[in-house]
């Protein structure tokens, strides 16, 4: 068994150093961020996306074969979730990572009796059992290596409600659900599965979230100003970067005894309640 000494002297600026990674929905966003970051860090990556050419784009930047490698993989569909994780392992030889970050935001629709059902399967379909079925074809991997770590994407919005629409926020409820009924499981296989929750990032899934009225001629400059005036950390905007900086430390040995853990990355946003207006 590691101890504690071992680990401090084996971190290195390259902290997945010999590491497979396999990141879904990398081919833009926070996943590509992610996917970038972790090449970085001297990880082998494969992305999984439905977005082939931007994807194999990503790839191409970072090197290619042998460091990165494409496949599309549309998560909610398991045959394709199977052959990301063996297309991953034949490449690369293991899976030391799951990063399940493929999301949809769904549409907006601030009525509930107007809300259609095909629109809530469609959210729960990617963020719940894309997630779902991650987590278990990662875990065929992992269980008889008895390692690995799974981290998966979540939100502001498994905290509380009111973020965004009903089955996004009920959809990454049970994203946080999954990952701590799943770490539930696979610790006693020395498995750790995590999950961080932002707040709101510049992404196409965002900014189409924007309100009606607050929005501008320039989507993304009235999404940052909105975002920015009601977050409760000042001065400092949430980027995929910074995403991707948390999805690597939970990844990595640094955080070889976290498991089960939501990792919110908020700016203390829900734990801090303003309406009231103590501080403001
Ligand atoms: N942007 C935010 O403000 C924010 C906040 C909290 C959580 N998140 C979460 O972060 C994750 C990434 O979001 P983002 O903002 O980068 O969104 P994005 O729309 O920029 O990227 C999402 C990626 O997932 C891919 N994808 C969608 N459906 C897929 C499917 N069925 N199979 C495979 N790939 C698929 C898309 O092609 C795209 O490349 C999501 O899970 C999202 O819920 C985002």
């Amino acid at each position: 068994m590691a101890t504690a000494s071992s680990t401090y002297s084996s971190l290195s600026p390259q902290r997945l150093l010999g590491k497979v990674a396999l990141v879904t929905g990398g081919a833009t966003g926070i996943g590509e961020s992610i996917a970038r970051l972790f090449c970085r860090h001297g990880a082998k990556v494969c992305i999984a996306d439905l977005q082939d050419n931007l994807g194999q784009n990503v790839c191409e930047s970072l090197g290619g074969e042998p460091k990165t490698c494409y496949i599309h993989c549309d998560v909610t569909i398991e045959d394709d979730v199977r052959q990301a994780v063996d297309f991953t392992v034949d490449k690369f030889g293991t899976l030391d990572i799951m990063v399940n970050n493929a999301g949809l935001g769904g549409p907006p629709c601030p009525d509930i009796r107007k809300a259609a059902l095909s629109d809530f399967e469609k959210v729960f379909d990617v963020n719940v059992k894309g997630v779902f079925l991650g987590m278990k074809h990662a875990a065929r991997i992992m269980i008889p290596l008895n390692k690995g770590s799974i981290v998966s994407l979540c939100s502001v919005a498994s905290a509380i409600g009111g973020l965004g629409p009903h089955a996004y926020t009920g959809s990454k409820h049970a994203v946080l659900g999954l990952t701590r009924s799943v770490a539930a499981e696979l610790g006693k296989h020395g498995i750790r599965v995590n999950c961080v929750s932002p707040y709101g990032v510049a992404t196409s899934l965002a900014v189409a979230h924007l309100p009606e009225d607050e929005r501008t001629e320039d989507a993304l400059t009235g999404f940052r100003s909105f975002i920015g005036r009601n977050a409760n950390l000042q001065g400092v905007e949430l980027t995929v970067d910074d995403v991707a900086n948390a999805v690597l430390f939970l990844a990595s040995d640094e955080a070889r005894y976290i498991s089960g853990d939501n990792l919110m990355l908020d700016g203390g946003f829900t734990c801090t309640n303003h309406s009231l207006h103590v501080f403001r």
